[in-house]
């Protein structure tokens, strides 16, 4: 049996086999304090996600503590953490939190925080420094480098054969914070010298050119320059974990948004339009994943799936749009995965009372969030039914995915009344419902399922069938029935006819409709 992995479909959609099995991540980022403590866990993360459907925690791994001294490893946390996930029977994705995380150098060890000489900061201006190892720090890179081996090869030790861990992220949201190029001493000279060979031949430069990064680039220089050097510090620590162990990686991004000057987001972060810069040089990584927290979902998928970047959302926001956001992400872009940040309280009984998660604002404007997407007030309700509809049905969905007979839809604004979906003998008329900021938007898909029957699931639309433009045949509805997925069988509910069946649709609860049609 082979470990996790990346491979095509039949249709050559990149899937992930677990067990030789394709998988679909549904799953749930919890928040970055809770997996220190298997107690914590214990008390507050497992008992909350046992109400949710869900078959993967994304959970992070610290370099400070499991490196606490030079040289010296202790493995004991992710062990904790591998044998509560095994007995909870959840996947794993590890988040390595080493160097970089949302822009800094907070989870690096104590021996690399106190010792800026050998692991210099990046600078903010000359002489300014930021509390950020410099991503032009070799000797801090080989240091995360070689702790991430070593991370990974416990892996390989010890759940070659269960795998409970399906994939590794390296770092969190990388880049530099606060300003728009690192100005140390090191990174001063390195940018006013030639540019490297592999960055000319990316740009198309010749490779005679002796010029440096600003009369190359112009204003594009500074984030070119810095998206360069993070990219040769991570694929130096994904290669090393990757010849230990070779799951697939991915590295996450803190996107770019308004007012889109690089440093107000981490600046040389997988940001869109630097993915192909990216993928060039960061060859152990398998996907560039987008943390969405933005409204423009669509905008964003369709950044991330583009040049066979297969989507991974491992943060997705919290608020109710997500669960009918995840019936397109596996719909329309054959997403590997999907997972709303902060899982574990997600449901409202999770929460002890007066505990009910509360944003902190600071935070949010901090890490640039609308204080919209953390508002989880019923979304852990809308989600485990999501779930529970995905997990069912996953063996449909993923022999469909590429077909050619999986058809998806979101409703992209207010404006946006409904679609016409165009199929080989019959149209669906979808028309949107909904539309409240405390509810799921409408979005799902539609599978077919022979030539006159169909599989429709997600939220807040309605559905009339029509005869194709131009046909000489009518269509009429033949039946339609209720049902839910269990173990990819669908179970049929009522049959809606007379007045259901004259209202034929799927509100804010996510649901599945089986129906027929004929042609007279
Ligand atoms: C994005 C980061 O990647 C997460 O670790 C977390 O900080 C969230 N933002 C916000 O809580």
């Amino acid at each position: 049996m082979m470990i996790p992995r990346i491979a095509p479909n039949r249709y050559g959609i990149p899937t992930l086999y677990v067990k030789d099995q394709p998988f679909l991540i549904l799953g749930g980022e919890i928040h970055n304090s809770s997996s220190s403590s298997p107690a914590y866990m214990e008390e507050h993360v497992w008992p909350a996600l046992r109400s949710l459907p869900l078959n993967t925690v994304i959970a992070p791994v610290y370099w400070e503590t499991l490196e606490p001294e030079e040289g010296h490893f202790d493995f004991s946390l992710m062990d904790s953490l591998l044998s509560q996930a095994g007995r909870e029977g959840k996947k794993l994705i590890l988040l390595w939190f080493g160097l970089w995380k949302n822009g800094e150098s907070m989870y690096a060890p104590s021996w690399i925080k106190e010792n800026p000489g050998r692991y210099f900061r990046a600078c903010y201006s000359p002489e300014n420094p930021s509390d950020t190892v410099s991503p032009l720090c070799t000797d801090a890179i080989e240091a995360d480098a070689n702790a991430f081996a070593r991370f990974m090869a416990h892996l390989r030790e010890t759940d070659k054969e269960e795998n409970t861990v399906i994939m590794v992220q390296v770092e969190n949201e990388s880049g530099f914070l606060g300003a728009q190029r690192d100005y140390s001493e090191q990174a001063r000279t390195a940018y006013c010298s030639p540019v490297p060979p592999s960055m000319k031949e990316y740009a198309g430069i010749a490779i005679e050119n002796k010029d440096s990064w600003y009369p190359l680039f112009k204003e594009d220089a500074p984030e070119l320059f810095m998206t360069f050097h993070y990219c040769l510090a991570i694929q130096k620590i994904a290669h090393a974990g990757k010849t230990e162990y070779p799951l697939p990686l991915n590295v996450n991004a803190w996107l770019e948004q308004f007012p889109e000057i690089p440093g107000s987001y981490p600046c040389g972060g997988p940001i869109a339009k630097y993915m192909d810069l990216w993928k060039k040089l960061v060859p152990s990584i398998d996907m560039l994943s987008p943390d969405v927290y933005l409204s423009d979902f669509k905008g964003v998928c369709d950044a991330y799936s583009a040049g066979g970047n297969p989507l991974f959302i491992p943060e997705a926001r919290r608020d109710p749009v997500t669960a009918s956001n995840v019936f397109y992400a596996f719909g329309q872009y054959y997403a590997l995965g999907f997972s709303p940040f902060g899982i574990e309280d997600m449901l409202p009984s999770a929460a002890a009372p007066g505990e009910l998660p509360s944003p902190d604002a600071a935070v949010m404007a901090a890490l640039q969030i609308d204080m919209s997407a953390f508002s989880s007030t019923g979304t852990g309700c809308y989600l485990q039914r999501s779930y529970e509809i995905l997990s069912g049905m996953t063996g449909l969905l993923t022999e469909h995915r590429g077909s050619g007979k999986l058809h998806a839809f979101l409703r992209k604004n207010e404006h946006d009344k409904g679609i016409i979906l165009s199929l080989p003998r019959t149209d669906v008329k979808l028309t949107y419902t909904g539309g409240r900021p405390d509810m799921p938007g409408s979005a799902g898909f539609l599978i077919e399922d022979g030539d006159f029957g169909f599989y429709i699931t997600g939220c807040n639309f309605r559905i009339e069938v029509l005869a194709k433009k131009g046909s000489e045949k009518k269509v009429s509805l033949l039946r339609l029935e209720e049902g839910i997925f269990t173990g990819n069988r669908f179970c049929p509910g009522r049959i809606l006819n007379g007045d259901e069946r004259m209202r034929a649709s799927i509100g804010p609860m996510a649901g599945v409709l089986r129906f027929e049609v004929c042609l007279y």
